[in-house]
């Protein structure tokens, strides 16, 4: 059931458009809402993540601090175990917190809940990369104090976080202390009721390996129980001040601290800066580690806290540069939450170099820090179209995935390769094989998203020494988990599969997963024949690498030219799958609001032998693979799913906002997308507190693009059919495309086109043909009220 569970006050959280913050002191900040706050101010660079928790580190919910990648495995215990299915789990570690600076005023902890606050702002800088915060109040001695706090999480180097700590004395001397911790608290234990969250650990996690403590320095180091992997984390710091300050240092195996004490004279500052680094490898050099930690500090106290402060900067500016989109309207919450959305886009991928992009990013340990489809499906376009290498690298990170998918594979009794539903490894981790294992179309998924990453950018080496292995072995798995059905007329049928409705498992045929499977064999075959003609020797080396026969590109075609998509022509739809009519429809009228997310609620069986669905799934299928319906097929099948759809999972409203778009429903197509842009600002799904939905987040991108700007780059052919919300007066993104970056800006009347970055750029605008150039840089083309289709629709086939 969607509904914002919570509206910013406009009073606390003012609707700035380059920044999130909380303008004054809200009591609930410390206690409801303090799991929300840690979210939306979380900071993270794509490797390291540190969720907003406080400098006092009182109140706090979960302190987070994680590094991509960074797991532990845990015995994944079944009260029936099968063959096949995975025993061994891996969750993301919470590692030592680094972020508390406490302070002490004659004694007293300065907690805010407790304070007599005089003005409180705490603001996530869009702009500047920073959490900042300024409070000013009173001492319960009646003295006044202004604290001032920027904390980052560095793009420039990606083992760096860094905090700025500022103290005055407003109006007299005062004796303080502060107290800079790193504290290696112990995993925090699972919630059971929900299957989303992490699974909690019993015990010792982290054994540690050596402290190092010199000077302002503090390092703690530590192996992991059994996944082998080596952390490092350490901090320093160095200190500004007029006031005669001395410090002590406190260090062992899970708590170091370094405490300044003195008298803080009137209005002379005391200035603080933390460095804070983490390191993990997967080798057991722990020297080595700590070595590196001991490099990134040494190397920021030289840069010093400014030049560090202003590097961030220019690597956001950046990022704006290429990436921004401005929506104009009455209501500035859309553009902040537009920027917001993207920000975090940002920070879930920027250094994650080597890495995937987690269900939360970094913000959180919701699904164990584990990697899904939703990376390829819903962030890599955005990344794809702002910032390739990125894109580029979390391609690689599948790629590097292979060889563990063969294995998979063959322990399921499959030819070609399987990649894991979830996972941080490469190995499978689902345990629920229904909503795990079955879901099939991630491999297809991946093939989508390298193809579009290919045709967009125009990296064909991607494709030659990477992608087409990749092909080769998802169409080999296809080719094997599927049959020519007699009962089908010869059909090409794969059965047994769960798509991505999760509320409907282990069905026959689910149209998604054939249409999906559909491309990546043809794009397999295309692709293998194309390397052949352009690059023989390199495709001598794959035959001799795969083994891959000639006769096998025929299997593929027939496969694909014979795949079976179910239609029921009294309906003039595309079943979800062949069952999916024969179901009796969920009793909506009956069904609680509270009783949402209906995964919490009701038994499995419940839910499979019902037309429910969780997220969108042929509607999905009808904007991936947009020309292979008819607008009256994609007209017909939203009206007939639309209905039947919870959005429990927060993958869905995007998607449905995108065809809504598509067909007309510009209603729809709005209030969906106001759901999705909102899914963390007003926590539409409750359960924000645990960390940003980040394929929502890449969603609302989507519906953004090919949804009001109507882009499509089918074969890599960009055409725009854009159409705006009534709401609205204008949408402006920033795209690049083969090297080619240009900025559409969209009004009520027209679409003005114009290249910022390139030579030449071909591109239709509603079906006409366009070209950008340097001597033509901008161009400007009307646009109607009502969608022209014509570029966008094609023929079924
Ligand atoms: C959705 C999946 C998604 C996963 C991680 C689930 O609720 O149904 O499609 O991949 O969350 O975001």
């Amino acid at each position: 059931m969607l509904r914002p569970r919570y509206v910013p006050p406009e009073d606390t959280f003012p609707p700035n458009p380059w920044a999130f913050e909380a303008a004054r002191y809200d009591a609930r900040l410390a206690g409801e809402l303090t799991g929300q706050a840690e979210t939306m101010f979380a900071l993270s660079n794509g490797y390291l993540g540190i969720r907003g928790a406080v400098e006092e580190g009182t109140p706090a919910r979960e302190a987070g601090t994680y590094l991509n990648g960074f797991y532990e495995h845990r015995p994944i215990s079944y009260g029936e175990h099968a063959y096949g299915f995975p025993t061994v789990g891996q969750s993301i570690l919470n590692c030592p917190n680094g972020t508390a600076v406490k302070l002490f005023v004659e004694d007293e902890p300065f907690v805010v809940p407790r304070a007599e606050v005089l003005e409180y702002r705490r603001s996530l800088d869009l702009r500047g990369g920073t959490l900042n915060r300024d409070v000013r109040w009173m001492s319960p001695t009646g003295k006044r104090l202004r604290m001032r706090t920027v904390r980052l999480v560095s793009l420039a180097h990606r083992h760096l976080a860094a905090i700025e700590f500022e103290l005055i004395a407003e109006d007299a001397d005062v004796e303080v202390a502060v107290s800079s911790e790193l504290d290696n608290h112990q995993p925090l234990s699972a919630d059971t009721t929900d299957p989303r969250l992490a699974e909690g650990f019993v015990g010792r996690v982290l054994h540690p390996t050596g402290t190092q403590s010199e000077g302002l320095r503090a390092i703690l180091s530590y192996r992991t129980r059994s996944s082998g992997l080596s952390l490092g984390c350490g901090m320093d710091h160095s200190i500004i001040t007029e006031c005669s300050i001395l410090n002590e240092s406190r260090c062992d195996d899970d708590f170091a601290a370094i405490i300044f004490r003195g008298k803080l004279l009137r209005n002379k500052p005391l200035r603080i800066c933390k460095y804070l680094s983490y390191h993990y490898s997967d080798d057991s050099d722990t020297e080595q580690i700590l070595l590196q930690t001991i490099s990134t500090l040494k190397r920021a106290r030289t840069q010093g806290f400014q030049a560090i402060l202003e590097r961030q900067r220019r690597d956001v500016e950046r990022f704006w540069a290429r990436a921004d989109v401005v929506v104009e309207s009455d209501n500035p919450r859309t553009q902040q939450t537009i920027r917001w959305n993207l920000f975090q886009l940002l920070q879930a991928s920027e250094r994650a170099e080597g890495h995937g992009i987690g269900a939360r990013g970094l913000t959180g340990r919701t699904y164990e820090g584990h990697y899904f489809w939703d990376t390829e499906i819903y962030v890599l376009p955005f990344l794809i179209f702002t910032n390739p290498s990125i894109a580029r690298s979390v391609l690689k990170f599948r790629y590097d995935m292979l060889d563990k998918a063969r294995a998979r594979a063959r322990e399921l009794g499959h030819r070609g390769a399987t990649f894991p539903w979830r996972t941080i490894n490469g190995e499978e981790a689902s345990a629920y094989y229904a909503a795990g294992t079955a879901q099939y179309h991630i491999n297809a998924d991946i093939a989508y998203a390298l193809r579009k990453y290919v045709e967009v950018t125009g990296d064909d080496e991607f494709l030659w020494s990477y992608g087409a292995e990749v092909l080769i072995e998802t169409a080999r798995l296809w080719f094997d988990l599927g049959f020519f059905s007699d009962v089908k007329g010869g059909r090409f049928c794969i059965n047994g599969v769960t798509g991505p409705d999760e509320y409907t498992a282990i069905v026959n045929n689910n149209c998604f997963t054939n249409l999906m499977a559909r491309e990546n064999l043809r794009y397999a075959v295309q692709t293998v024949l194309a390397l052949e003609r352009l690059r023989p020797d390199q495709f001598a080396a794959l035959v001799a690498l795969t083994g891959l026969e000639r006769s096998e590109l025929g299997h593929w075609e027939e496969a694909a030219e014979r795949m079976y998509l179910p239609y029921d022509e009294r309906l003039g739809i595309h079943p979800q799958d062949d069952d999916f009519l024969d179901l009796e429809r969920w009793d909506f009228a009956s069904t609680s609001e509270d009783n949402y997310p209906l995964l919490l609620h009701y038994h499995p069986l419940n839910l499979y032998r019902s037309q429910v669905i969780k997220q969108a799934d042929t509607v999905m299928a009808m904007f991936l693979l947009n020309d292979h319906f008819t607008r009256e097929e994609k007209r017909r099948n939203f009206e007939y799913y639309d209905p039947l759809t919870t959005h429990d999972s927060s993958l869905s409203v995007c998607i449905q906002s995108i065809v809504a778009n598509e067909i007309g429903l510009d209603r729809k197509a709005i209030e969906y997308f106001d759901f999705a842009a909102a899914m963390d600002m007003s926590d539409i799904g409750g359960n924000m507190m645990h960390g940003a939905h980040v394929a929502a987040i890449g969603g609302t991108w989507l519906a953004l693009a090919y949804g009001f700007a109507g882009l499509r780059d089918s074969e890599g052919h960009i055409s725009f059919n854009p159409i705006l919300p009534k709401a609205w007066s204008a949408l402006k993104l920033v795209l690049t495309v083969r090297g080619q970056t240009f900025r559409i800006e969209i009004d009520h009347a027209s679409a003005t086109y114009r290249l910022l970055n390139g030579v030449r750029l071909e591109f239709s605008h509603a079906g006409e043909a366009c070209v950008l150039s340097s001597a033509e840089p901008v161009l400007t083309r009307p646009v109607g009220s009502v969608r022209a289709n014509s570029c966008a629709f094609g023929e079924p086939n």
